[in-house]
């Protein structure tokens, strides 16, 4: 079971639309996924048609419910989600003052061993507090959108930080999945930067694959329903297989 952890405390980097996507790629490639929302905004429980308050995901992470309870199938063939929502928002209050509330979900995580998901895709809130951190201690892997505009990169740094401390303090096993450029659009300097400036900083750590801006992933989560079914052949779903493929290939050390 691979457990990547989808982050970037930069909102709108699109963390939630790889999320979602990504798990569809990787399960019509026959992967079974499991993704797991730790986002209080609930965003990709409600893409995936399974909206929730949160309120069993944040017992889940106060230890009061297993993980396997919360988890419910999509309609996406292989996909099933753990579903959050705005419960989780309190999360950092509810747990003030329990020690070690930062290993529960890789606790949780754990427990899952030897169901059969291939791959846990957690999506985060754009935010480095507890659920984010919670996230970077329970996976091995690391997988970080950035969207191609101007400002977006400059939280980048922010981030290889915040992997490196987690990785010495609390969870030796972290690596980088990789970093991928999101909403690119070429025929903009900016875009092509952007792409040249990940490249540059990350070297290998960079997919090849890049995301490009695709106004069909706006109208995707009102429908309830992944790029591969939403628009089959259009660039969104191309590139999320891509991105699939390079997943697969890059296997955890
Ligand atoms: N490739 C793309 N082309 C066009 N729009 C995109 C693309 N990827 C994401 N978006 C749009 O950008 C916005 C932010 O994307 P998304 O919600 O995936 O980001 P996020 O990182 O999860 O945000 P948050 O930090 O709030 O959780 C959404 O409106 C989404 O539809
Ligand atoms: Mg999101």
């Amino acid at each position: 079971m691979r457990t990547i952890a989808i982050t970037n405390q930069k909102g709108g980097s699109g963390k939630t639309t790889t999320a979602v996507n990504l798990a569809g790629a990787l399960a019509e490639q026959g992967g079974k996924v499991l993704v797991l929302d730790l986002d209080p905004q609930g965003n990709a429980s409600r893409w995936l048609g399974t909206p929730s308050d949160g309120k069993r995901m944040l017992s889940v992470l106060s230890r009061e419910s297993p993980l396997a309870d919360v988890v419910v199938p999509t309609s996406i063939d292989g996909v099933h989600v753990a579903p959050g929502g705005a419960w989780l928002a309190s999360a950092e209050r509810a747990l003030a003052g329990e020690v070690g509330a930062e290993l529960a979900l890789k606790e949780a995580l754990a427990s899952l061993d030897g169901m059969s998901w291939d791959f846990v895709l957690v999506d985060t809130p754009p935010t480095l507090g507890l659920l984010t951190i919670s996230a970077l201690v329970a996976c091995d892997e690391v997988l970080a959108p950035v969207e191609a505009s101007s400002l977006a990169i400059v939280g980048v740094g922010d981030l290889v930080r915040t992997v490196e401390r987690v990785r010495d303090r609390l969870n030796p096993r972290l690596r980088w999945l990789g970093v991928v450029a999101t909403r690119v659009d070429s025929r903009t300097n900016v875009s092509r930067e952007v792409v040249a400036l990940i490249r540059t900083r990350f070297g290998s750590d960079a997919f090849d694959t890049i995301v490009r801006e695709s106004v069909r992933f706006k109208e995707a989560p009102s429908h309830q329903v992944w790029m591969g079914e939403y628009d089959a052949h259009g660039v969104g779903h191309r590139d999320y297989r891509s991105l699939a493929t390079e997943v697969r290939a890059r296997r955890a050390a």
